[in-house]
């Protein structure tokens, strides 16, 4: 029997790969298959949390009693995502959101002719930047996914957005990352403090995320 420990919590999170669309029949996107993100899900609506899912375009079943958005674009999925935080206690943001975007979207799929065809990409908004800037007291959870300097790169992003956590994830390693059904991470905190946590399923790995993101509940930033 799993806990009720998660009642009145509102937690948002966020799964998958965003697509971004070059014309009617292709796009650019990643390997995310949405595993992680669902498995918070599932684990937190088991512990009696309220949850909202926004998620970009997976195979997985929609969560039983979890609010579920489903988006396409990074766009879409920034506009999900500042529709449902206001309520929310704590945000997770497992989504690999792509950085960049076609500059235009063809609306005619584009004719292959030229030896060589160049791309223009433009910036997308850094939806968890976005939410560190407004958080106030909820707790804030990022992601990283990295495949060099895993602490580094991930303790720049934890102090950049304004993170109380981030899961460090070395998408290099066997069994980590990007469309498998475990993970290996690193837990960041903002005192410094690193948790090493061996290889497991990505269910139990969410229940981890979840116990440490409601202990940092009451002791988060105060603004
Ligand atoms: O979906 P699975 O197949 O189960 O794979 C899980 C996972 C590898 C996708 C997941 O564990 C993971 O690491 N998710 C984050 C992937 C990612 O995009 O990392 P990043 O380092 O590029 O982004 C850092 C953080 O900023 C993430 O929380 C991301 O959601 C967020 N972000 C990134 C870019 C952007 N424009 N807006 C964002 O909010």
């Amino acid at each position: 029997l799993t806990a009720k420990d998660l009642v009145g919590e509102n937690i948002l999170i966020t799964a998958g790969p965003t697509r971004e669309e070059l014309d009617p029949v292709r796009y650019i996107s990643n390997h995310s298959s949405g595993k992680m993100g669902y498995a918070i899900a599932v684990a937190a609506r088991r512990r009696g949390a309220r949850v909202t899912l926004v998620t970009g375009p997976t195979c997985l079943a929609e969560p039983f009693g979890v609010e579920t958005v489903q988006v396409v674009s990074a766009l879409e999925m920034r506009q999900a995502v500042m529709d449902k935080v206001s309520g929310s206690t704590i945000i997770i943001k497992a989504a690999a959101v792509a950085d960049y975007r076609p500059a235009s979207r063809a609306d005619l799929k584009i004719k292959k002719s030229a030896e060589c065809l160049t791309l223009e990409l433009e910036k997308n908004p850094d939806i968890l930047g976005e939410l560190g800037a407004i958080k106030g007291e909820k707790i804030l959870v990022g992601f990283a996914a990295e495949t060099e300097d895993l602490i580094g790169n991930a303790g720049k992003k934890l102090t950049e957005k304004n993170l109380d956590m981030v899961v460090a994830n070395d998408i290099s390693l066997e069994g980590a990352g990007f469309n498998v059904d475990t993970n290996i991470v690193k837990l960041l905190f903002r005192d410094g403090k690193v948790e090493d946590l061996p290889l497991m399923g990505k269910l139990e790995l969410a229940h981890i995320i979840l116990d440490r993101a409601a202990g940092l509940r009451g002791t988060g930033i105060k603004e």
